[in-house]
């Protein structure tokens, strides 16, 4: 199957990879509004279908991005949308946990990583992964393990997270990391 997000063509896998949402969107808008023209690196942790990884590098020839996820149906299919996107030369797509794959610091990380509860059952993602949706306890344990990881030195001095929670964009600089996590768990 298919799907249009951010005007780009991309293949889906319905039951085996998360389905791009229209909201997030308003994430990949929220970064491309912090590109501004120089070369940056860039990391989209959770890429599922490669949706924003893809979007981001069609709109931002300067870029280059690693897309993570420890699917490997999602590694496999953004993989082939960002070939079909012909950016698969500036798109890596590796398989593993948060940032452990991507070999040196980024200078912006872009994340829409699972945040409810597993108790908090939504039936709107009943034909998605239990994995791409739902995380362990409070459901912010995900984001919580990204925020650590961004101070053990995967995000450059002066760079930027940016986080979907509750269908919105969530953003700190490095130096704001502590306050990104306590708005996270206020918003929950
Ligand atoms: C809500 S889906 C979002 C997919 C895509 N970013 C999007 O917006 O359409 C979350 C994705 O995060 C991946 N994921 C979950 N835990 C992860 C982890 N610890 N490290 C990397 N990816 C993870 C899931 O496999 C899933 O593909």
């Amino acid at each position: 199957m298919k799907t249009t997000f951010c005007d780009v063509q991309l293949e889906t896998a319905p039951g085996r990879v998360f389905t791009p949402r229209p909201t997030t969107e308003a994430l990949v808008n929220a970064a491309l509004e912090r590109i501004d023209g120089v070369p940056m690196r860039i990391a989209d942790v959770g890429t599922g279908g490669g949706a924003i990884a893809v979007a981001l590098a069609i709109n931002k020839p300067e870029i280059e991005v690693w897309a993570t996820d420890t699917s490997e149906d999602a590694v496999e299919l953004a993989q082939a949308n960002a070939e079909k996107n012909g950016v698969a030369d500036r798109v890596h797509v590796l398989r593993g946990d948060l940032l452990d794959p991507v070999p040196a610091p980024v200078d912006l990380i872009v994340a829409n990583l699972p945040y409810l509860p597993e108790s908090r059952h939504d039936s709107r993602y009943d034909d998605e992964p239990d994995d791409a949706v739902y995380a362990p306890g409070d459901g912010l344990e995900t984001y919580r393990r990204l925020l650590d990881a961004c101070r053990d030195g995967k995000l450059k001095t002066g760079g930027r997270v940016l986080l979907q929670y509750d269908g919105k964009p969530f953003e700190a600089d490095c130096w704001q990391l502590e306050d990104l996590r306590a708005r996270l768990e206020n918003a929950a």
